[in-house]
C-alpha cells in the first residue's frame, strides 16, 4: 500500500572516477627512530618491510593533505568540485571532537554547501567511505561523492612507544565516485569484532586524561602481534568472500591492494588467497609506512603513477585496523 512518499533511485552502476593522493614532503628513515625505542634498521625492515615513512611538517594539515589529494583525484575525474554532492572523510587524526574536518574540506575545494560528514572506521575508513558513497548514488543521493582517507598519525603517536614509533605514518588519499554504464564498484564484504575493542586504541579517554594531575595528549596504542595474526588468518577470508561477491575468482584479478599495515601480513594474505604471480601488488608500505585510513588510495595512485595499475584492471580493495574493523570491495581502476 502506498504512503505518498515519494522514494529516489539512482544509478544502477558506479564506479571511481579519479584516484588522487598527497605525501608528505618529510622522508623519515628507520635509522632516525631507532635510539628512542632501542630497535634497529634491520628490525623494522625483517618485521615489517619498511624502510621510510613520510611525516607532515607544521603546514601539511589534515585539511591541506586532503585538499592536495581531492584536487588530483578531481583533475583525474574531470569533475569540478561544484559537481560533487557529499564529501565524505576517514579519519581518526582531525584534532577536534565536533565539527567534522570534511565540512572545511569542502569549503575549501568549492563544494558549494555539499553535505560533508567524517566517519571513524580506523585503517578501514576509506573502504567504508567506498561502500557508502557507491550505495548513496545508487540510491539517488547523489550523483559525485568526494571519498578522502587522510591521517597524520605523528600527532597521536609516540616516538617513544616500541610498539608503533616505526609503523605510523601521515598522508591523504582521495577517489572521486560517480555513475557508470557498467559495473566498476563491486559489492562491499564489511564489519567489525567488537570484543577485540582494545587491541588498537587511544590509550586513555580523554576524561581520564584531564583527570591527571598533568595531562598529556593520549597517543595510539597497539597489541601488534594479537593484530598481525587475526590480520593475516581472517583477513584472506574476507577476501575471497569479496571476490565471491563480485561474482570473479582469484585468476581474473590484475592488482591487489591491501591495506599498507605490513609487508608481512600483506604477503600472508597474498598466500592464502594463492593470488597467480602475475597480479600486481601494493607495496607502498615500503616507503610510506602505515598510514591507517589514507593507506589504500595513497597505496593505488602510487600504482596508476608508476603504471603497475592500468585503467580498468580489475583491483581488489581491503582494509582492516582498530575497531576490529573491516571493509573490502572490487574495483576497476580509474
Ligand atoms: O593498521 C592497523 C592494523 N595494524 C597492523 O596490522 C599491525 C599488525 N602488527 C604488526 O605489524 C606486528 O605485530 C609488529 C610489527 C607491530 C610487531 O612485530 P611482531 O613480529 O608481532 O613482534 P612481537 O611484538 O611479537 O615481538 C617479537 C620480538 C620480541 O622480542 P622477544 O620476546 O622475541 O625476544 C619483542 O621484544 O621483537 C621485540 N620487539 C622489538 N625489537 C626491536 C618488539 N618491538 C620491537 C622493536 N624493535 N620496535
Amino acid at each position: 500500500m502506498s504512503t505518498g512518499l515519494a522514494t529516489s533511485h539512482g544509478s544502477e552502476h558506479t564506479a571511481i572516477l579519479g584516484i588522487g593522493a598527497y605525501r608528505p614532503t618529510r622522508v623519515v628513515p628507520n635509522s632516525e627512530l631507532v635510539d628512542a625505542i632501542n630497535s634497529s634498521d634491520a628490525w623494522i625492515q625483517q618485521r615489517t618491510g619498511i624502510k621510510e615513512r613520510r611525516f607532515a611538517g607544521p603546514e601539511e594539515s589534515v585539511q591541506m593533505m586532503s585538499v592536495a589529494a581531492s584536487r588530483k583525484a578531481m583533475d583525474r575525474a574531470g569533475v569540478e568540485p561544484a559537481q560533487i554532492d557529499c564529501v565524505i572523510v576517514a579519519t581518526v587524526s582531525h584534532m577536534l571532537q565536533t565539527p567534522a574536518i570534511a565540512t572545511a574540506i569542502g569549503y575549501e575545494l568549492g563544494t558549494d554547501k555539499a553535505p560533508a560528514f567524517d566517519i571513524s572506521a580506523a585503517c578501514a575508513g576509506f573502504c567504508h567511505g567506498v561502500a557508502l558513497g557507491s550505495d548513496m548514488i545508487r540510491a539517488g543521493s547523489a550523483k559525485h561523492v568526494l571519498v578522502i582517507g587522510v591521517e597524520r598519525l605523528t600527532d597521536i603517536t609516540s616516538l617513544n612507544d616500541r610498539g608503533t614509533a616505526f609503523i605510523f605514518a601521515d598522508g591523504a588519499g582521495a577517489a572521486v565516485l560517480g555513475p557508470s554504464d557498467e559495473p566498476g564498484i563491486g559489492p562491499v564484504v564489511w564489519g567489525s569484532d567488537g570484543e577485540q575493542f582494545d587491541l588498537i586504541r587511544q590509550k586513555e579517554d580523554w576524561r581520564d586524561v584531564l583527570a591527571q594531575e598533568t595531562p598529556a595528549l593520549p597517543h595510539l596504542v597497539m597489541q601488534g602481534n594479537s593484530v598481525f595474526r587475526w590480520a593475516s588468518f581472517e583477513m584472506a577470508k574476507i577476501a575471497q568472500a569479496t571476490l565471491d561477491r563480485a561474482g570473479i575468482g582469484v585468476e581474473d584479478l590484475d592488482v591487489f591492494v591491501p591495506h599498507q599495515a605490513n609487508m608481512r601480513i600483506i604477503d600472508a594474505m597474498a598466500r592464502s588467497m594463492k593470488l597467480p604471480q602475475r597480479v600486481r601488488i601494493a607495496r607502498d608500505v615500503a616507503e610510506q609506512g602505515n598510514t591507517s585510513a589514507a593507506s589504500v588510495p595513497l597505496a593505488l595512485d602510487r600504482m596508476i603513477d608508476e603504471g603497475e595499475a592500468k585503467s580498468g584492471d580489475i583491483a581488489l580493495l581491503i582494509a582492516f585496523g582498530a575497531g576490529l574493523a573491516y571493509a573490502a570491495q572490487v574495483v576497476k581502476v580509474p
